[in-house]
């Protein structure tokens, strides 16, 4: 973006925001990370993977944007605290780190359970706090909960009751936080994607069965790119989403509208 620009467009420019992504290392973090950066905000990347974390930070500055790397387990309220402890300011917080256990319900043992509500909706939610301690003084500040349809439907593909409650709780964690900061200008919103192309679903695409059916389940007939998700992201963290706060948008090709 640049000088020259309507005014209506710079309101997706990110410049002097700082922002900071969980699980930024890969996938759909990285790539709002890198869609971030490019709009001019200073990014922080955090990840459980430190040496993972450094890497994708370099390759942002090596593209000369701003970039610093942090190890964040958003699985522990210790590392979530410590991350936290040297930031005095935030602009942006993209809760992305998200994990699964494709378990039959009848059989998962609860440390599994617990495992996967511990980073997705725990972490989440230790992470939106922290974030809002450091917005709400300055009057400003946006709240990105990466969801999942996942948490709009009941799932049906194969079974990971605890990574549907876990998205689902998202959901209506970001309406109701969305209400609790309003009058502290913090928003708060979340993204529910189908499937995207990350090493996440990997091994799961590589069933060409499995992939078939996914397919068959999108109207618009492929696959999601990481960057389809951080165009939105990107623009519901910007102001020129000044007034959404609360809404969950499926990035899905059609899936939740069938
Ligand atoms: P990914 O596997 O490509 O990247 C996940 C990143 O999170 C990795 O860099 C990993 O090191 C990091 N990570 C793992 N556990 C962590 C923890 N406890 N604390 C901090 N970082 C941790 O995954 P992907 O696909 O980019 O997923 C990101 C988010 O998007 C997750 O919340 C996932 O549930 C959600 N999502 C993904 C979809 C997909 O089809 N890939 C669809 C819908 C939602």
């Amino acid at each position: 973006m640049n000088a020259t620009m309507p005014a209506g467009m710079k309101r997706l420019d990110l410049r002097d925001k700082k922002v900071l992504v969980t699980g930024a290392a890969s996938g759909i973090g990285f790539a709002c990370c890198e869609l971030m950066g490019a709009r001019g905000a200073d990014v922080i990347v955090t990840d459980i993977d430190p040496e993972a974390a450094a890497q994708a930070s370099g390759k942002l500055n090596r593209a000369g944007m701003s970039a610093q790397a942090l190890q964040l387990d958003v699985g522990s309220r210790r590392s979530i605290a410590t991350a936290f402890a040297g930031i005095e300011t935030l602009d942006i917080l993209i809760s992305n780190a998200g994990t699964g256990a494709r378990i039959p319900a009848a059989d998962m043992p609860e440390e599994d359970w617990r495992r996967v509500i511990d980073i997705n909706l725990t972490g989440g939610f230790l992470a939106a706090q922290e974030a809002a301690r450091r917005m709400g003084t300055r009057g400003k500040g946006a709240i990105l909960f990466v969801a999942s349809i996942m948490g709009l439907i009941g799932g049906g593909l194969y079974p990971n009751a605890a990574y549907q409650a876990s998205k689902g709780a998202l959901v209506n964690l970001t309406r109701t936080l969305a209400l609790e900061w309003a009058d502290r200008g913090i928003r708060v919103n979340a993204v529910a994607p189908g499937f995207v192309r990350t090493p996440l679903t990997l091994g799961l695409l590589s069933d060409p069965e499995m992939e078939k059916a996914i397919l068959a389940s999108t109207p618009m007939g492929r696959l999601i790119e990481p960057v389809e998700v951080a165009e939105a992201a990107a623009f519901l963290v910007s102001d020129a989403a000044s007034m959404i706060t609360g809404v969950t948008l499926p990035i899905d090709g059609g899936w939740t509208s069938r």
